[in-house]
């Protein structure tokens, strides 16, 4: 049942772990470890998401404008090619990738479902509300969820049929064991016929990749240490953020950009909130985040030990990012 009904939008809330205590606790486990840690998914509060939103208008940035016009440009042939089931998007922020893909099922003429899952009920609320008023045959399912810890929270969609899609590369920020562990997990949801889209960046020279992800306006340095700043203010921590710098390295064995903090100085930081004195050594890194980056053969085979077949690909000129549709095996 849905929370809310409100004509073409209703509104699908699941319980999404308290970010407050689940944050302190991992905040306090990655810090405490050797290397340090902290997971990737906390870059992502108001601040963060704003800094994000400039990472993806940086020249340097090349993976959301590619997967953007990938979108743009095949978007008939790939709504086609998902034979306009039900659209369900884990992730979409402001939907604005996906946007093309709704256009080209609106194209039609007949009525059309769209479901965006986000952890951010006001961004999936906004999103939801803007699409509804746009396409006159569109019903909204928004689903308030975060379908990364508990992928089986769509389920309560109760959709017969349906396209999933995973854009913007996110699968990238999971380890290849994490990915196939997640994929198996929506595969359990889906029947045959269903669709996987998933959106995702390509291995290639890393005089492309690391600027990527350490550009000449130094927005990806402050998104990276808006992490430390997170913790001083939602934790009481005294991080001098100043005295972490941005490293972005392509580690070729692992196929990944990664990122870390760096304490230029032997350093002791308090976290009032934890009751804990972390201790830095000159040189001494927090490991940030991991950007896996494939070939489309890898792709495929990640999918295949998922139980999932790779049936179409779309690539931009260059061949920098893919979009990939997979079915069930
Ligand atoms: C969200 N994710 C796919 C981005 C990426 O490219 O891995 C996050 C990001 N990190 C630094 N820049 C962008």
């Amino acid at each position: 049942m849905p929370e809310t009904h409100d004509g073409r939008l209703q509104l699908y809330a699941t319980a999404v772990e308290a970010q407050h205590e689940a944050f302190a606790r991992d905040v306090a486990r990655g810090l405490s470890s050797l290397p340090k840690w902290l997971p990737a998914k906390y870059f992502y509060d108001d601040a963060g998401s704003r800094l994000f939103e400039q990472i993806c208008a940086l020249p340097e940035y090349y993976l959301y404008r590619t997967e953007k016009a990938i979108l743009a440009t095949y978007a008939a042939d790939i709504a086609a090619a998902l034979d306009y089931l039900p659209l369900v998007e884990l992730g979409p922020g402001n939907a604005s990738k996906t946007q093309y893909l709704l256009a080209a099922y609106a194209q039609r003429g007949q009525p059309f479902c769209y479901c965006p899952v986000d952890i951010s009920r006001t961004m999936l609320c906004a999103t939801a509300q803007r699409l509804v008023a746009t396409y006159p045959q569109l019903t909204v399912r928004a689903l308030h969820a975060d379908f990364a810890a508990q992928p089986q929270a769509l389920a309560i969609l109760d959709l017969p049929r349906k396209a999933i899609a995973f854009l913007g590369s996110s699968l990238g920020n999971f380890t290849p064991a994490e990915s196939v562990a997640f994929l198996r997990q929506l595969v359990a949801l889906m029947r045959p016929g269903d669709a996987f889209l998933l959106g995702i960046d390509l291995k290639k020279s890393p005089a492309v990749l690391v600027p990527a992800y350490d550009d000449a306006q130094g927005v990806t340095a402050a998104f990276n240490r808006n992490l430390l700043e997170r913790i001083n203010r939602e934790l009481g921590g005294h991080f001098d953020v100043r005295r972490f710098a941005h490293v972005a390295l392509y580690n070729e064995a692992e196929g990944r950009i990664e990122m870390h903090l760096r304490s230029d100085r032997a350093q002791e930081v308090a976290i009032e909130a934890l009751g804990l004195t972390v201790a830095f050594a000159e040189g001494e890194t927090i490991h940030t985040e991991n950007s896996y980056k494939y070939t489309a053969e890898e792709v495929a085979a990640l999918g295949q030990q998922a139980g999932l077949r790779l049936e179409r690909t779309w690539f931009d000129p260059r061949r920098f990012f893919l979009v990939a549709l997979f079915r069930p095996c």
